[in-house]
């Protein structure tokens, strides 16, 4: 379980310097919402299971995706942080003084390339990092408060849902919602919509998003960035098992799975897997939960869809979103799109 304590909606909970606030959101905090891990129930009573992507990112899981960045094969880090080290201060200059909030912050590595530019403009710098894993928000804020004198950070640690909904009104106007490293890919195209409605509800009419999308390519180049030959990805696939066994009192014997990723070229999305090649019971006694996994049965933890820059263009404009500049590498390989609410 977390060991996070509750506190009430908007309250601050950690003031460490008058530069930081942290705060921390929890399924308690939202009395109307689902219970915590009603998600991984409704998941693995399905068939064929499958897991919500989120749970990857304890902090183990956060250090692993890191780790991921890193690898000769996944190529969408630093596809996307060259597209940000080109054009940040086009960027910058697009739109001019704002507040930056960041969904699924993790390390802010790029975060710090859009830093750099509105500061090189004088532009004041206020960011709002939000992410599930509490150890890496904590680590990466505190590098920052160092490396920029001037930036005020207040962190949230939550779920994307938990901080659109709680997003506090603008301090300095406008803002830009940062939605990076294609982990839109991850949503469904149901959730993807509900996601958007969330975020032009959150924002105000004049406010940014800056979107990074992974784009479509050859197959053996998407399938050899989730199947990497480290084996990081594997490790990274399993942390989810041996996080939900910790958060929720479970017993997946993590030996009896292997990790799976392939491309689906109908839908247009890497799903990665975990195969069970051992029948299991499995109990996760917190949430109440008993399930079989029969032998060779998958339970699926993640799709990574795989977009195309014209058609995610019409998209937003349908989602009350207005593209006003997209950016890609020589390549073609990945995409950032700014836009306008
Ligand atoms: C962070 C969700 C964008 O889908 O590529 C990396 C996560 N999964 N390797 C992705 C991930 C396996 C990543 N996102």
């Amino acid at each position: 379980m977390r060991s996070t304590p509750t506190v009430s909606l908007g309250e601050p909970f950690e003031i460490t310097d008058n530069r930081i606030q942290t705060l921390y959101l929890q399924s308690s905090c939202f009395p109307q919402a689902v219970p915590e891990g009603h998600d991984v129930v409704e998941g693995l009573e399905q068939y064929p299971k499958v897991l919500p992507p989120k749970y990857f990112y304890d902090d183990r899981g956060s250090q692993l995706f890191e780790q991921i960045c890193e690898l000769p094969e996944y190529y969408p880090t630093r596809t996307e942080a060259w597209i940000l080290h080109h054009y940040a201060p086009e960027i910058a200059q697009l739109t001019g003084s704002c507040e930056l909030i960041e969904l699924g912050s993790g390390s802010s590595t790029k975060t710090r390339l859009l830093l750099n530019a509105y500061q090189s403009y004088g532009y004041p710098l206020s960011y709002q990092p939000i992410d599930v894993s509490a150890g890496m928000l904590r680590e990466s804020a505190t590098q920052l408060l160092i490396d920029y004198p001037t930036l005020k950070v207040k962190a949230v640690v939550g779920t994307y849902e938990q901080a659109l909904i709680s997003l506090p009104r603008a301090t300095i106007s406008p803002r830009m919602l940062l939605f990076l490293g294609s982990t839109l890919g991850n949503l469904t195209p149901l959730q993807c919509d509900q996601f958007f409605t969330q975020v032009t509800t959150a924002l105000d009419a004049g406010d940014y998003v800056l979107l990074g999308i992974d784009l479509q390519k050859d197959r053996a180049i998407l399938e050899a960035a989730y199947n990497d030959s480290q084996g990081v990805t594997a490790d990274f696939n399993l942390n989810m098992l041996r996080h939900l066994n910790y958060r929720y009192g479970g017993n997946f014997n993590l030996e009896f799975f292997h990790h799976q990723a392939i491309y689906n070229p109908v839908d247009c999305q890497i799903e990665m897997y975990l195969h069970c090649h051992q029948a299991q019971s499995v109990e996760l006694k917190t949430i109440n939960l008993n399930i079989t996994l029969a032998q060779g049965e998958g339970i699926r933890t993640e799709i990574s869809r795989k977009f195309n820059l014209q058609q995610m263009q019409q998209y937003l404009q349908t989602h009350g979103l207005s593209p006003l500049q997209i950016w890609t590498d020589p390549k073609q390989w990945f995409g950032v799109i700014l836009c306008r609410r």
